[in-house]
């Protein structure tokens, strides 16, 4: 087989860890599919712009089109991210018969399924281990290791920056800004992070993998997304006091033919494996009817991490190149689910309030639990922090997600309860 020829669309985080490992490890990827793996040709926005790594200018362009009509091409690698000329030059990449590896779950979240079908009509590989989870081949996981079980919850920490947040927040008491400034630095966020710390990109990573564990077709719009822009410091340590901590948790659930799938700062219990997955690193907690509890757990983010996904998928592209099944991929969206409502979604909840310091209070928010049939584990009068009134934390046994919303309406007009300072989902 004559060597196989790659055309990278991006240089920039990803795009320069496909290249380090596509050069540096050169021997072991030939080793593997008894063939060498070359970048062709690579796709910039500005080739003025100076590099971090060695590259041949000649190889530079700016038009994707000559690299995606190239004959010569056999893979389009696409790190370049977004979803208007992405999509366009990868279906036009499978047009001209050539196989995609892509790192972008924008693209594979909103238009995964039209991408997949243009590939398996044109005989073409769609791969897009990077695109969940970074270094963790959770995708793979999901189609292979579990094809003989039913799973009925994933829990994730997909995206590694406000991971990364949450982390320095209630490790080093350090301020949201400050970090989150920190981990632009370091590559981890997305061109525009408000995707990363409003729970867009981890809404995006959970419908790939709660399409693929559930094995049926989950839209964006089915789930329901809340970032970390509001947690404060103040709720991270109650939480710690409390035996959790705060994280950034997708939850995909299925019982029969139900499903829901949420993001949300969400209260975990520090006893469970994934309250101890820190900074930028990424876990999937994966619940089979078979297998039970298991657990992936790797960088999320980064340069090499993803860009290690990336070459493997490569490798998988040469492989089936090399035997000639290439578009074999079988469909896996066969399940017909519905969305649960909000009074089938359970779980406990923990809740901080101000209220007014004076007797009969407390009697009066137990009344309202009470009243909506929830039912409370536990509450906590911390010390007074100011003379204007108390705090009071509440943690409830589980309940439905519909009648925590209406606890929270009865709240709201009530003259005692001066604020609801917080509302967490808890898990564990
Ligand atoms: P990045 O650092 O912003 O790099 C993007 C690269 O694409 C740059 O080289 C840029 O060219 C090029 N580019 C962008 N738009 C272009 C256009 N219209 N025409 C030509 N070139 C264009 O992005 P990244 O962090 O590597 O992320 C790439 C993809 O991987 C995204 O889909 C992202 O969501 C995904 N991803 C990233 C990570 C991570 O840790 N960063 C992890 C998993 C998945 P210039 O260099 O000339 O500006
Ligand atoms: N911005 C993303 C994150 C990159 O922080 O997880 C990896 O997809």
């Amino acid at each position: 087989m004559k060597s196989v020829k790659i055309g990278l669309l991006g240089l920039g985080t990803v795009g320069t860890g496909v290249v380090r490992i596509v050069e540096g490890h050169q021997e072991d990827l030939a080793n593997q599919v008894a063939t060498s793996i070359e970048i062709a040709k690579i796709l910039v926005k500005d080739r003025t712009k100076a590099r971090n790594i060695a590259i041949d200018a000649a190889k530079l362009t700016e038009d994707p089109w000559e690299i995606v009509r190239d004959p010569n091409i056999d893979i389009i690698v696409e790190v370049m991210g977004g979803i208007g000329q992405s999509k366009e030059v990868i279906l036009e990449a499978l047009e001209q018969g050539k196989h995609v590896v892509t790192a972008n779950k924008d693209l594979m979240a909103l238009h995964g399924p039209e991408i997949l079908t243009k590939a398996r009509e044109k005989g073409c590989d769609v791969f897009y281990e990077a695109s969940v989870a970074g270094g963790i081949p959770i995708i793979r996981t999901l189609i292979e290791g579990f094809s003989s079980d039913r799973i009925k919850k994933i829990m994730g920490i997909v995206n590694g920056t406000t991971n990364y947040i949450l982390t320095k927040m209630s490790q080093e008491g350090a301020a949201y800004a400050d970090v989150l400034k920190e981990a632009q630095e370091l590559g981890y966020a997305e061109a525009d992070p408000t995707s990363d710390v409003e729970g867009l990109d981890a809404a995006r990573k959970m419908t790939i993998l709660s399409s693929l564990g559930f094995r049926s077709k989950v839209d964006l719009e089915d789930v329901t997304a809340k970032g970390i822009s509001a947690v404060t410091q103040e709720d991270i340590q109650y939480a710690k006091k409390l035996g959790y901590e705060v994280k950034l948790l997708g939850i995909a659930e299925r019982q029969d033919d139900l499903i829901s799938v949420s993001v949300q700062p969400t209260m975990v219990k520090q006893s469970h494996p994934i309250a101890s997955v820190n900074g930028v690193f990424n876990a999937v907690y994966v619940h089979g009817e078979a297998v039970g509890e298991t657990m992936f757990y790797g960088a999320g983010a980064g340069e090499m991490p993803t860009a290690t996904s990336v070459v493997a998928d490569v490798v998988a592209v040469v492989k089936n190149m090399k035997l000639g099944v290439n578009g074999r991929q079988a469909h896996v969206s066969y399940n017909v689910t519905k969305q649960k409502t909000d009074e089938q979604i359970a779980s406990k909840y923990f809740m901080l309030l101000h209220v007014e310091d004076r007797a009969g209070v407390l009697a009066q928010i137990a009344q309202v639990f009470s009243s909506l049939d929830v039912s409370i584990e536990s509450v906590m009068q911390p010390s007074a922090p100011n003379r204007s009134g108390a705090e009071l934390i509440i943690i409830t046994h589980s309940t439905s997600k519909a009648a925590m919303n209406r606890v929270i309406d009865e709240f709201e007009k009530l003259a005692a309860v001066q604020k609801i300072k917080s509302v967490y989902r808890v898990e564990g």
